[in-house]
């Protein structure tokens, strides 16, 4: 299959859902009302079979997945698989390991910072507070409770107890305390009353507000991504009340988010190596899948991730949120007429491109780091530093803008490029800027 062949592209989209025309067509033949009532008798079906018996009532602040299992079973089932480790892609899946061991780099990139402590692949949700609490950085650090908004199941009951202000005060460690294992659940995503899709996290619903959007009017497919984006996302804690935000007052491209941070003179810490006042850049998914071509012909997050499943004839959403290299027909085939050879080839191309592009900026800003490092020693004062400090900066947060990001590319293979690209040539400038300023101040 060849990208720059338009034919060949559309021929390997299924543009047309060739059933739907077939059932539309049946209609026309049985007649409109016949068609109707067959219609209303499948509907009401997969809706008996989704929701089934209502068991239990579930309550306003129930969080228990187990609970909600009772009426919602098959949903319930492939959510508990999210426990399940070992699963290793070439870039991600659910096996972790040290992401510092297997790029020491990154020790460098994040000398002075908590990153550099403890930093390992991600696994599935069930995980999220267990990991949270066991990390070297809640351990080794004194972190505000802020840290638990996108990693406790419990947060319904915790804000209904706290308030907001009380939880992103309390330090993590405290919080701990009065916290179980619980991750990501169900409360966090649906209204327990009608089973819609929900937001619980202020952070998003303030962002969303302040760009003019009012989350209760999304649709559906608008709501199968901001579900999402309740975590996955990069945040900053804001002043004395350590207050989450997201950095999207100007946008959320990397330069409106650097633009944020520049104006609200931000830095998550300073460099131990280099002086610099530097951003540590987190799981920005959100941010880059939303300028994909994907995104562009409204693809949602859940469809790669959550992908609706049939079960003895009843189509549900795999709870099972995961790589979808581990799942390419219910991933990707739905929409894609290709092998699942071909898309894992689609997928690792990109990926691979954008691996190779990363360690090229990452020896620039080795570079960069020692240039700076060679300067301070030889006595360089700091204000003739302060260029090559501003371009170490601007260059490292466009790579961990990619670094970050848990796809390795693909949610947006140009837009990954193109940031990286632009971190090369600056990581290039603070190394030619700190250059020169030792050879100013050698004479
Ligand atoms: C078109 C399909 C598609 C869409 C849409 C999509 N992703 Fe992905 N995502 C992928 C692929 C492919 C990977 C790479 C998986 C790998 O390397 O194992 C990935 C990786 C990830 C990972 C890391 C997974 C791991 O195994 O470590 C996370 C987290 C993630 N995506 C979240 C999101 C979020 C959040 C959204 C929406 C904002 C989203 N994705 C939209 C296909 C998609
Ligand atoms: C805006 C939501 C959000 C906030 C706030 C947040 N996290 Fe996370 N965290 C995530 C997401 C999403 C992942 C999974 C993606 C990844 O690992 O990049 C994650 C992954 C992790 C992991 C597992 C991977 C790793 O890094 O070793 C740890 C540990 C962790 N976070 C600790 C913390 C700590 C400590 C804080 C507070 C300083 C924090 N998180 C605040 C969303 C958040
Ligand atoms: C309440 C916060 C939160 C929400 C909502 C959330 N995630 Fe996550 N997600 C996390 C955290 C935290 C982790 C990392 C858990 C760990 O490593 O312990 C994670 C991990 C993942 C992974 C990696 C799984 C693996 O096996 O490696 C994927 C993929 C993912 N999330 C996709 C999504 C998608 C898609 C959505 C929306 C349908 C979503 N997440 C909603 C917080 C969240
Ligand atoms: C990270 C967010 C998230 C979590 C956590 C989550 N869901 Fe869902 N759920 C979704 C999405 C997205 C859909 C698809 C909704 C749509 O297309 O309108 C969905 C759909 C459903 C549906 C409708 C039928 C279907 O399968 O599409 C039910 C019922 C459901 N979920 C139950 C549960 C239960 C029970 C839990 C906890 C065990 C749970 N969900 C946890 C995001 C989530
Ligand atoms: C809900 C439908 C849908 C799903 C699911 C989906 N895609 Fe796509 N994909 C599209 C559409 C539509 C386009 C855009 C085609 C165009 O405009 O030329 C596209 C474009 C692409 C492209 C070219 C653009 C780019 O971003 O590089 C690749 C590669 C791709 N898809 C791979 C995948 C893979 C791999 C998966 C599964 C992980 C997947 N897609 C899942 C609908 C989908």
């Amino acid at each position: 299959m060849n990208s720059e062949n338009g034919k060949a592209r559309r021929g390997w989209i299924n543009r047309v859902p060739w059933r739907m025309v077939a059932i539309a067509a049946a209609f026309v033949v049985v007649g409109i009302g016949a068609g109707t009532l067959l219609a209303n008798v499948v509907e009401k079906q997969v809706e008996g079979e989704q929701f089934p018996a209502k068991l239990v009532d579930i309550g306003e602040l129930e969080v228990d997945p187990e609970v909600w299992g009772l009426n919602f079973p098959r949903q319930y089932d492939s959510y508990l698989r999210t426990q399940i480790d070992g699963n290793a892609t070439t870039y991600g899946g659910s096996a972790p390991f040290s992401k510092l061991d297997a790029k020491p780099f990154l020790r460098t990139a994040w000398a002075g910072y908590g990153f550099s402590l403890d930093y390992n692949e991600d696994r599935g949700h069930y995980y999220s507070q267990i990991d949270q609490a066991r990390s070297g950085r809640t351990n080794e650090l004194e972190l505000p409770g802020t840290c638990i908004n996108c990693h406790t199941g419990e947060f319904v009951q915790l804000i209904d107890e706290r308030g907001w202000e009380g939880i992103n005060t309390t330090p993590y460690n405290d919080l701990r305390e009065h916290v179980g294992d619980l991750g990501v659940t169900c409360a966090d995503c649906h209204d327990p009353d009608t089973m819609q899709l929900r937001l619980t996290r202020p952070a998003l619903i303030n962002a969303l507000t302040a760009q003019g959007i009012d989350w209760t009017e999304a649709s559906r497919q608008e709501m199968r991504t901001y579900v999402c984006a309740q975590c996955h996302v990069e945040y900053y804690f804001q002043g004395e009340t350590k207050e989450l935000v997201f950095p999207w007052s100007l946008g959320t491209s990397v330069e409106a988010i650097e633009q944020h941070y520049d104006e609200y003179g931000f830095q998550d810490w300073e460099h131990e190596i280099t002086g610099a006042p530097m951003i540590k850049i987190q799981h920005p998914e959100f941010e880059m899948f939303t300028s994909s071509t994907h995104f562009a012909a409204g693809v949602a997050c859940a469809d790669c991730h959550m992908p609706y499943v049939r079960e003895g004839g009843v189509k549900v959403s795999d709870h099972w949120v995961r790589s979808p290299l581990d799942n390419l027909n219910n991933a990707c085939q739905s929409c894609h007429r290709a092998s699942e050879e071909e898309l894992e080839t689609r997928i690792l191309t990109i990926q691979g491109r954008t691996k190779d592009l990363m360690e090229s900026v990452e020896d620039g800003l080795g570079d960069a780091i020692e240039a700076i490092a060679a300067a301070m020693e030889a006595g360089v004062p700091d204000e003739n530093l302060v260029e090559a400090r501003a371009f170490h900066r601007a260059a490292q947060l466009r790579w961990d803008f990619v670094d970050a990001e848990n796809s390795m590319g693909f949610h947006n293979p140009q837009e990954a490029v193109r940031v990286l690209g632009h971190a090369a040539d600056l990581a290039r400038q603070a190394e030619l800027s700190a250059v020169k300023a030792l050879a100013a101040h050698e004479g």
